[in-house]
């Protein structure tokens, strides 16, 4: 979880994101699936933050449970009431579900929010433990060539709605030595009527990952990797892709 974490990141995270494609993305992910698990009916979502994706995957059949560390998220998420959606309170790197899935996805680099290799091996070694046979994985993940060529820098997003303006400042910080960049956010909120404005940081340490290193994580987990590509495009990933979707399946 982001240090500094407060219900106001889930209050306004689907503002924050109203531009993003979550249909472009869900379907993606969809046509992925079916390529190479077709069988998959049941889906495991990591840190499904307030349940976008998984809206439009049950939309088109599939029935997903979202596992998501914030309570604030998850109560986003049950809000909405999704058919054939259950979000449940759960940390990524050490859960138990008492149920085997097709399918698990993680999306919008919830796995780069894993910075310590532990982390990363007791989430692999988990979810092959919660996957039937020959069930797969697909996350994407912040890419190191993307990162170091085109460099991290400042920037400001800010997004309204009918009552609050919200400003966010990122800037990140990189620690080479350990493949991770914080990300550290200033959001400004404004009440547009009466102008008076909240503001308060955020901390996201990011991880990013190398293809041998996913795949060493993979070896080391029982999954075999048999799919490595740019998130979205399906293109080889290169210098300039920032985020890596990998397809791993279980041995
Ligand atoms: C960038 S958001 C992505 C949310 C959602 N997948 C989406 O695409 O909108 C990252 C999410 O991962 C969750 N998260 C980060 N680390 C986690 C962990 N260890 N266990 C569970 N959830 C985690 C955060 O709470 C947050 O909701």
């Amino acid at each position: 979880m982001p240090e500094n974490f407060n219900s106001n990141y889930s209050r306004y995270y689907d503002l924050l994101y109203k531009n993003k494609d979550y249909k472009s993305e869900a379907e993606y992910i969809a046509k992925l699936i079916r390529s190479v698990h077709p069988q998959t009916k049941n889906i495991l979502e990591l840190g499904a933050g307030t349940g976008n994706h998984a809206a439009i995957l049950c939309n088109d059949g599939f029935t997903v449970t979202g596992l998501e560390r914030s309570a604030e998220m998850v109560a986003k998420a049950k809000e909405k009431k999704i058919e054939g959606f259950t979000p449940v309170v759960g940390d990524i790197q050490d859960y138990s579900i008492d149920q085997k899935f097709d399918a698990v996805i993680s999306l919008f680099h919830v796995i780069s929010y894993l910075t310590s290799n532990t982390a990363l091996i007791d989430c692999f070694n988990t979810t092959n433990s919660h996957l039937n046979k020959g069930g797969v994985f697909i996350f994407d993940v912040w890419y190191t060539p993307a990162v170091y060529v085109q460099g991290s820098e400042t920037r400001i997003k800010k997004m309204e709605d009918d009552d609050i303006e919200i400003t966010r400042l990122a800037q990140p910080e990189a620690h080479y030595n350990l493949n991770v960049i914080d990300v550290n956010y200033e959001i400004i909120i404004q009440d547009k009527k009466t102008r008076l404005a909240e503001q308060y940081p955020e901390k996201h340490p990011m991880r990013h990952f190398s293809i041998p290193e996913i795949n060493l994580l993979a070896l080391l987990t029982g999954f075999e990797v048999i799919k490595t590509e740019e998130f979205l495009t399906a293109a080889n990933p290169g210098e300039n892709t920032w985020g890596v979707c990998f397809v791993l399946q279980k041995k």
